[in-house]
């Protein structure tokens, strides 16, 4: 039985109780369920920036981010429907648009959340058959830019500060 602070709401079929003001990622992470994420980390609060984490919700008419989604009393939430797993595909494939194959040379293969989530929810193949871009210059990759958005969150959230980030990264 849930007490005053605590809210039970349903994911993926499965009851849930959680700490009130407590977000749909980390809900469904309690019970074993898992949420992709990129921009997303317990300790930093959301961002709400790559959009990974869309779920859908019953009752709302669009998919959402469970990261940024706050838990509510008899809330019901779908995390593999069809129509989930088609945007995590389209964010996934967006995001690796002109990002480079090189993962067997990468320094961060093997730990990487870009590699790991592609492998278990980006599509199968390509539809970009096309020369990625190449540029002189480095130019910050999205993980690059996530990772800078993290920082500017750790920031705001540990010093009284107004540092923002005006775009999404993607
Ligand atoms: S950053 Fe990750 S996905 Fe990209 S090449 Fe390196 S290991 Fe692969
Ligand atoms: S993890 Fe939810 S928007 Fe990035």
């Amino acid at each position: 039985m849930a007490d005053d602070n605590e809210v039970t709401l349903t994911i993926d079929g499965k009851s849930v109780t959680t700490p009130k003001g407590s977000v749909v990622v980390d809900a469904a992470k309690s019970i074993g369920i898992e949420i992709p994420v990129f921009c997303y980390h317990e300790k930093l609060g959301p961002f709400g920036c790559c959009r990974m984490c869309l779920v859908e919700v019953e009752k709302m008419p669009k998919l959402t981010t469970a990261c940024t989604l706050q838990v509510a009393p008899d809330m019901v939430v779908k995390t593999n429907t069809p129509n989930v797993e088609k945007a995590q595909k389209g964010v996934l494939e967006f995001t690796l648009l002109n990002h480079p194959l090189d993962c067997p040379v990468c320094d961060k293969g093997g730990e990487c959340p870009l590699q790991n989530n592609t492998f278990k929810y980006g599509p199968g193949d390509t539809r970009m058959e096309f020369e990625r871009a190449n540029r002189d210059k480095a130019t910050p990759s999205v993980q690059l830019s996530l990772l800078i958005g993290s920082v500017v969150s750790l920031v705001n959230g540990v010093q009284d500060t107004a540092i923002s980030l005006n775009k999404r990264v993607h």
